[in-house]
């Protein structure tokens, strides 16, 4: 359902993507690990068709969104729910506008319809009865939860989840971590999620893939990601910097005879 094939895309000379090949099939659960600036971001931002790539395609259903104009892009992005890191609610705005912001813009749906879909999806989040707060008078994780209810309030078939448990306690990590797999199994959405925290990874992921040097480096069920031989990945899993890897190998004598900067 998504195939992306040999995506290269660089910022003024710098390479970020060097030929990414991922196919996706449909409700698929996937997760993308990888360290922090390796362009983990860049990768869902073209799939959400917010940027374009500088060589390779990205087929959605068949077709390459690299070739649509911004006018032809319209319909495919109302396919695609994203959650991006920090994603702002509208202050002003009270939960129910703020998750019906979309729809009500769309002038698609009566009323009513909209009524129904937000109280549906707030019930699906937890958040039923908070509809008339502003976001400021909201924890962060509640925050978090209206930011999800707003990304699949228009029914996307496919989500983008760019680090939704970055920066929050292990406990609403946890209720949000959940709450993805609740959207995937309730809607049986297509699943994407970055992020760089490997509990999340194993809880959410039926694949992960290891983005590395602007590559798919590897991709797995978790229990396989976990078995990989290759050191890159599993000094990622582990948490260990290659740096002090290497320190920590010297020290047992493993590189011996390497000279100390
Ligand atoms: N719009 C942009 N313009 C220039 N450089 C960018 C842009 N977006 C990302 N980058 C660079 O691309 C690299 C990858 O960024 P990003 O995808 O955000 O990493 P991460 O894996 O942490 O999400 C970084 O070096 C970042 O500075
Ligand atoms: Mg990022």
């Amino acid at each position: 359902m998504i195939e992306i094939s040999n995506l290269q895309k660089s910022f003024k000379g710098t390479p970020v993507l060097q030929g990414v090949n991922l196919t996706i099939t449909d409700s698929e659960r996937i997760v993308i690990i990888g360290g922090s600036g390796c362009g983990k971001s860049v990768l869902l931002r073209h799939i959400a068709g917010l940027l374009m790539p500088d060589a390779g395609s990205l087929k959605i259903d068949g077709e390459d969104i690299t070739r649509l104009s911004e006018r032809q892009l319209n319909p495919i992005r109302g396919k695609i729910g994203v959650l991006f890191q920090g994603a702002a609610l509208f202050d002003s705005l009270d939960v129910f506008n703020n998750v019906a912001f979309g729809l009500i813009e769309q002038r698609v749906l009566p009323m009513t319809e909209i009524r129904k879909r937000v109280a549906e999806i707030l019930d699906v989040v937890g958040m039923t009865g908070q509809e008339t707060k502003k976001p400021s008078e909201l924890s962060g994780g509640m925050r978090k939860r209206v930011g999800l209810a707003r990304a699949v309030v228009g029914r996307p078939r496919i989500m983008l989840y760019d680090e939704p448990t970055t920066g929050l306690d292990p406990q609403i990590a946890d209720s949000i971590n959940r709450l993805i797999l609740k959207m995937s199994r309730t809607y049986s959405v297509t699943s994407i999620v970055v992020t760089h925290d490997m509990v999340s990874a194993y809880k959410v992921g039926e694949r992960i893939a290891m983005l590395h040097r602007g590559k798919i480096l590897v991709t797995g069920t978790p229990d396989e990601i976990q078995k990989c031989k290759e050191p890159i990945v599993q000094h990622f899993i582990r948490g260990i910097s290659e740096e002090k890897d290497a320190d920590e190998r010297r020290s047992i004598g493993e590189l011996a005879g390497t000279p100390h900067p």
